[in-house]
């Protein structure tokens, strides 16, 4: 079974569900996306140089034997790479055996130190993370907006990015509008005003954790699991389901077989099982004193996200 597409504002068809990989492991992620596309349906896999599996995944795309250009591949710009995004790109087009992505993310508005102690998350003498604080997020960009006119990547966007960093850093330098911004929605942070100013914007949200990550307490969640009950769905079909309800490009993470298949088929059918009171009900669940941020790096920089209490540096 095929996802629908969603349009994004450069033209190009996203499917509405793809396969997360973030801790999936290199041994499980090449039959897990191997799988997905040969066995499951699905067009859309969702990489990340930091995942330390692009290889892998690269492997499960060629096993499939369906061809590149019936797959949408995302993946996403590390941290310590801000200052060199062509190059990165060309690492991660090597890592995934691929001549071009459809997609490729800037996967914080984070430049960590590339000279630091360590490749990917460098620490301070004091153990905080080794974040240049004032590297201009433009600066990155427009290396950005620079690999899409080479080519190289079919749509460029970002994740991570709240309202307030994409207002006052991003948008008034920018000449492409990002395509997307993935971050961490779902029931107990379904960050509604994030998502409505996005839908204004013309920047597609895309939910990355949308089960709640490894360990989820969503699975248990009573409303999602009475309608899941009422419909004759999974928790979790309700879990997704509600994100594509809502046109949110969904990414649920799985190495499981019957699970990846269910992801995709059950949240079509409850996407198209709930109606509008069941949303509305959905959306109340955080405000009703479940709200829950799940994935909370230690920047030590205030992002500007609802919902995440930070210590700043110096604080
Ligand atoms: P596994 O990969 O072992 O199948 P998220 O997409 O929010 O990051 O959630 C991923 C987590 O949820 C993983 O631990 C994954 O386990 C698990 N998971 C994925 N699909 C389902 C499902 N349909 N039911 C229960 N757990 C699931």
């Amino acid at each position: 079974m095929a996802a629908p597409t969603i349009k994004l504002n450069n033209g190009l068809e996203i499917p509405v569900i793809g396969l997360g990989t973030w801790q999936s492991k290199p041994e499980e992620v090449t039959n897990a996306v191997e799988y997905a596309l040969k066995e499951a349906g699905y067009r859309h896999i969702d990489c990340a140089w930091a995942y330390d599996n692009e290889k892998e995944v690269g492997e499960g795309i060629r096993r499939s034997g369906i061809p590149r250009s019936e797959i949408f591949v995302t993946s996403k710009l590390w941290c310590t790479h801000h200052h060199r995004v062509e190059e990165a790109l060309d690492e991660t087009l090597a890592n995934l055996g691929t001549d071009y992505l459809d997609l490729y993310l800037v996967h914080w508005p984070i430049h960590l130190n590339p000279n630091g102690n360590h490749p990917k998350f460098p620490t301070r003498p004091d153990g905080s993370r080794d974040v240049l604080t004032d590297w201009p997020i433009r600066d990155t960009w427009a290396q950005m907006e620079a690999v899409l006119a080479k080519g190289k990547v079919r749509a460029i966007g970002v994740s991570n990015f709240s309202e307030r960093i994409l207002e006052r850093d991003l948008l008034p330098h920018a000449t492409v509008v990002p395509a997307v911004n993935q971050v961490e929605l779902h029931l107990y942070n379904p960050q509604l005003g994030l998502v409505e100013y996005l839908k204004r914007k013309g920047i597609v949200p895309q939910a990355y954790s949308p089960l709640g990550s490894t360990g989820s307490p969503l699975l248990q969640d009573e409303t999602a699991g009475a309608l899941a009950q009422q419909y004759g769905l999974s928790t979790a079909d309700v879990l997704l389901g509600y994100l594509v309800a809502k046109d949110i490009v969904t990414l649920p993470k799985s190495v499981t077989p019957a699970r990846i298949k269910s992801n995709l088929e059950g949240a079509l059918a409850a996407a198209k099982k709930l109606t509008k009171e069941d949303i509305t009900k959905l959306d109340g669940v955080a405000a009703s004193g479940k709200q829950n941020r799940l994935i909370q790096p230690p920047w030590g920089v205030d992002l500007g996200f609802d919902n995440w209490p930070v210590r700043v540096q110096g604080q």
